[in-house]
């Protein structure tokens, strides 16, 4: 495809986005409708509706009260003039055609408020327009990002990195990386965290290499990696993961531990633990699922929840979430994460650990819902809170051990 029918495409995409359907489900379906667009197209247009709607409010900013031919034609415009305008190498014009399936040609008035220098993002006074998030979220990341706010908020406007994690039950991260490198992959090691390692080119073709489908890594989010470096439990010790869904922080674990240790899996949504088997047969990693009947009258000496939460940390990769959250839903959230921790506390045993985690940014769903907790449950105290920052390279998420003394 040329460059101004893949920006025709994503302008198509982003009018849907933004008027009808926060969904990743619409760029899915575009895929299904428009088979002929191959897969580097595909890509392309995917980074560019990402990137616009990572940066929605800023790019729409311009148009205000002006001229307006649809908030999709907007963004890529947007998109299009602070990334090439004044890029010498790149002619301004091949973004633009008079085919019916091209970016439309630039009209003068939209040329006028596309070169309007105020209007740039160093000019923009308002931080929910300037960092682009809904206006009832700003005091609240204020209150919870402290002084981190500004340099996390331009973080989570650009693309997030590709990370893996090494899975010791069948390899060692040193030899992973060797073998990756012989295809060509190029591998970052992270040195604060010993299994992660960041991809640095074709991720895409990562999931088609054959160490992926025999087992040697897994893709997992540097933040994630993290959080369960912090999940300090022995060998021996019989843990339950109570939100286990997709299996991130069990799998994780199992490989940590090379399998010893007594790693039981439970999710509400028994559906959502598929994926989750798939991804420990080919890891062998060793876990036990239960459903309600089997985790009936059992204890634990730790149990993981890792909570339903907004996302905040993620909005990096998953743009969509942080234009669908409403003050209602967050809530909402906040009421689930305090009856899961209700629920899970009868299932830790004497002295033993509860690891609350969530890949939110907002206090409200992290201190908060923990001190709500304390207040009503005085058999638990806080071990330990910590807040895996977004600076350190990947998501952000919470982190709260809380030990029980009787
Ligand atoms: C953040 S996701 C878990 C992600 C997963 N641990 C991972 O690392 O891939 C939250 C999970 O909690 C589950 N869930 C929601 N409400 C629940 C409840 N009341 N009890 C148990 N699980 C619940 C959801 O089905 C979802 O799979």
């Amino acid at each position: 495809m040329r460059p101004s029918a893949q920006f025709r495409s994503a302008q198509e995409i982003l009018e849907t986005l933004v008027s009808s359907e926060m969904s990743l489900k619409v760029l899915i379906n575009w895929g299904r409708q428009n088979r002929f667009a191959g897969s580097k197209d595909r890509r392309k247009i995917r980074d560019i509706v990402y990137y616009c709607l990572r940066n929605k409010r800023y790019l729409l900013h311009r148009w205000s009260n002006k001229e307006s031919k649809g908030d999709g034609r907007n963004l890529v415009l947007s998109f299009l003039y602070d990334h090439y305008h004044n890029d010498h190498l790149t002619d301004f014009n091949i973004f633009f055609g008079s085919r019916d399936f091209d970016l439309q040609l630039l009209s003068d008035t939209e040329r006028n408020i596309l070169s309007n220098k105020s209007l740039k993002r160093e000019a923009i006074r308002e931080d929910p327009v300037k960092y682009s998030y809904p206006d009832f979220l700003d005091k609240s990341l204020k209150r919870s990002l402290g002084k981190d706010f500004s340099k996390i908020m331009e973080l989570f406007l650009k693309r997030a990195s590709v990370f893996i994690r090494a899975n010791k039950i069948k390899i060692s991260t040193k030899d992973l990386t060797s073998k990756l490198k012989a295809e060509g992959f190029e591998i970052e090691p992270q040195i604060k965290n010993r299994d992660a390692l960041k991809v640095l080119n074709a991720s895409n073709k990562l999931k088609l290499s054959k160490h992926f489908s025999e087992g040697l890594f897994e893709f997992q989010d540097l933040g994630s990696q993290q959080v369960v470096n912090n999940i300090v439990v022995k060998e021996g010790m019989s843990i339950l993961d109570f939100c286990a869904g997709g299996g991130g922080k069990s799998l994780a674990l199992a490989s940590h531990f090379s399998n010893n240790i007594e790693l039981y899996a439970y999710d509400l949504n028994s559906s959502r633990l598929k994926p989750f088997k798939i991804r420990a047969k080919r890891a062998c990693a060793k876990i036990k699922f239960l459903d309600d009947r089997m985790l009936f009258g059992k204890s634990f000496d730790a149990v993981i929840v890792d909570a339903p939460c907004s996302g905040s940390g993620t909005w990096r990769r998953d743009p969509f979430t942080k234009w669908n959250l409403t003050l209602s839903e967050i809530n909402k959230l906040t009421e689930i994460q305090y009856s899961i921790l209700n629920q899970v506390a009868s299932y830790v045993n004497k002295s033993g650990l509860i690891f609350y985690i969530t890949c939110s940014l907002l206090d409200e769903e992290n201190g908060e819902v923990i001190s709500r907790f304390l207040k009503n449950n005085n058999d638990y105290c806080l071990e330990r809170e910590q807040f895996i920052s977004p600076l350190e390279g990947g998501d952000g998420f919470f982190l709260s051990i809380l030990k029980k003394n009787k």
